[in-house]
């Protein structure tokens, strides 16, 4: 069953899209808060209730829990537009965001130029690009690292804020090119929606230690995925933000001694969207079969999702990462009809076997992975609700990749509902 600690965590341990946003969904009921710390839009998280499919960007996926508070976390870039949307289509739904949904005075304002900067950059790379979500993410971070961003706490004196905008917008004009941009219209917009803005601001860092402090519990939402992080990822095929345990930590102001539960998040074979290296990668019926049968195709972009083989390499690495302390396997339902099934337990590169993760994307991209091959299974497992109801061809399979990983299965997804869950 799963483990509450007063801070936990919800980390992807591949290429993003592994299912963070039901587990966040099924666990926001043993928390108070939900707060969102990396990444921005780029990030789409789909959850179900009562059959109607909502994807969350931007709003941590806890939302539809009346009376939870969703926060976001100083380490996120926000498209404001994008997060007004979002908040129509929940007040749509019937949710009430009304005091219960803030905004770090820390985050970082994504602007249209930002989004335009993104495009400008892939086009620039030509056939090196990174495939991005072109939601701005890459600039809207270098501004922050050169110390040229705009946060949200500057909102609230819109004629200064107005002054570095264009500033800004000048200084990126200088560096890409006098691109077309309509800075009166964005400016007109924003302005027009600071009254629904300005009062969601806060110090989020302060805010969420006292309420630690009076016993609330906090679940942090992780985004996109481990091999996505800029650090540990696969290089520059990555985002521009910690999507490990250090984004966690740093983009909330909650210390990793206080992140006792890591709850990783792997999907039971692989998928990646946009450019890079993907060793497990089937360019087969296989992959076909995968995509189709998991609905793989993006939750932000609607790309089809690259889909491939279980890597043991890419779970052991990112599981050492992060600390990870249990898994959520999900999508254990899509495999099903296999007749056989392939897990990844090593890479060969130049005839070798190596024992670390490359340090280069093109390197990681000539490996060779080794395989081990088990028999799939046949039986639907979509009203399995204890390990015991599972395939014996299943169950070799969680086993085995338990057994490789070497950290704890405790749940396993069998169907995008909140109750397609199996608890270990
Ligand atoms: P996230 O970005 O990690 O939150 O994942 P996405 O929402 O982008 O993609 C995961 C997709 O898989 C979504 O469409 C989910 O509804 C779906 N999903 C999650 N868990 C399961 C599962 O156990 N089985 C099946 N069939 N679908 C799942
Ligand atoms: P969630 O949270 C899958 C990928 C993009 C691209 C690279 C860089 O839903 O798991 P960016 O727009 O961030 O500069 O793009 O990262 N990417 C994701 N892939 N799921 C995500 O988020 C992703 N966020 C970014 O496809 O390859
Ligand atoms: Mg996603």
């Amino acid at each position: 069953m799963p483990t509450i600690k007063p801070v936990s965590t919800i980390i992807g341990m591949q290429w993003g899209d592994e299912g963070k946003g039901k587990l966040v969904d099924i666990l926001t009921e043993k928390f108070d808060i939900i707060a969102r710390a990396t990444g921005g839009a780029n990030a789409g998280h789909t959850i179900y209730r009562n059959g109607k499919k909502v994807i969350f960007h931007l709003i941590p996926s806890g939302m539809m829990h009346e009376g939870k508070i969703c926060v976001i976390g100083n380490g996120v870039v926000v498209h404001i537009p994008t997060m007004m949307e979002e908040i129509d289509e929940l007040k749509k739904l019937g949710i009430n965001l009304e005091n219960r949904f803030f905004i770090s005075d820390r985050a970082h304002v994504v602007l249209e130029y930002h989004k335009t900067i993104d495009g400008l950059q892939e086009e620039m790379k030509g056939g090196k690009s990174v495939g991005t979500t072109k939601r701005g993410i890459g600039p809207a971070y270098a501004d922050k690292i050169q110390r040229i961003g705009i946060r949200f706490g500057e909102l609230q004196n819109f004629e200064e804020f107005e002054k570095r905008y264009m500033a800004n917008l000048e200084m990126h004009k200088r560096m890409y090119g006098n691109f077309e941009h309509d800075e009166k219209k964005e400016l007109e917009y924003l302005k027009s929606v600071l009254t629904n803005i300005l009062p969601l601001i806060k110090n989020t860092e302060e805010y969420l230690h006292n309420e630690l402090k009076q016993g609330k519990n906090i679940l942090i939402e992780g985004a996109n995925g481990t091999m996505l992080d800029i650090d540990h990822g696969t290089y520059p095929f990555v985002t521009s933000s910690n999507a490990s345990i250090s984004g966690i930590s740093s983009g909330t102001g909650i210390p990793g001694s206080l992140i006792t539960n890591v709850i990783g998040i792997l999907k039971a074979y692989t998928t990646r969207v946009g450019s890079g290296p993907f060793p497990t990668e089937l360019k087969d019926e296989t992959g076909n079969y995968l995509r189709e049968k998991g609905g793989e195709y993006g939750s932000t972009t609607g790309r089809p999702r690259r889909c491939g083989w279980f890597d043991t390499f890419v779970a052991k690495w990112t599981g050492m990462i992060n600390g990870i302390t249990e898994i959520n396997l999900t999508k254990l339902d899509v495999m099903t009809g296999l007749e056989k099934v392939k897990i990844c337990i090593g890479y060969r590169l130049n005839g070798k076997e190596l024992s670390s993760m490359p340090f280069t994307a093109e390197d990681l991209e000539k490996v060779e992975p080794i395989y081990i091959e088990m028999d799939g299974w046949k039986e639907d497992i979509s009203q399995a609700k204890k390990m015991e109801d599972l395939p014996e061809n299943a169950k070799k399979y969680i086993k085995k990749l338990e057994e490789l990983v070497e950290i704890p299965i405790k749940y396993i997804g069998t169907g995008v509902g909140a109750e397609d869950m199996i608890y270990c």
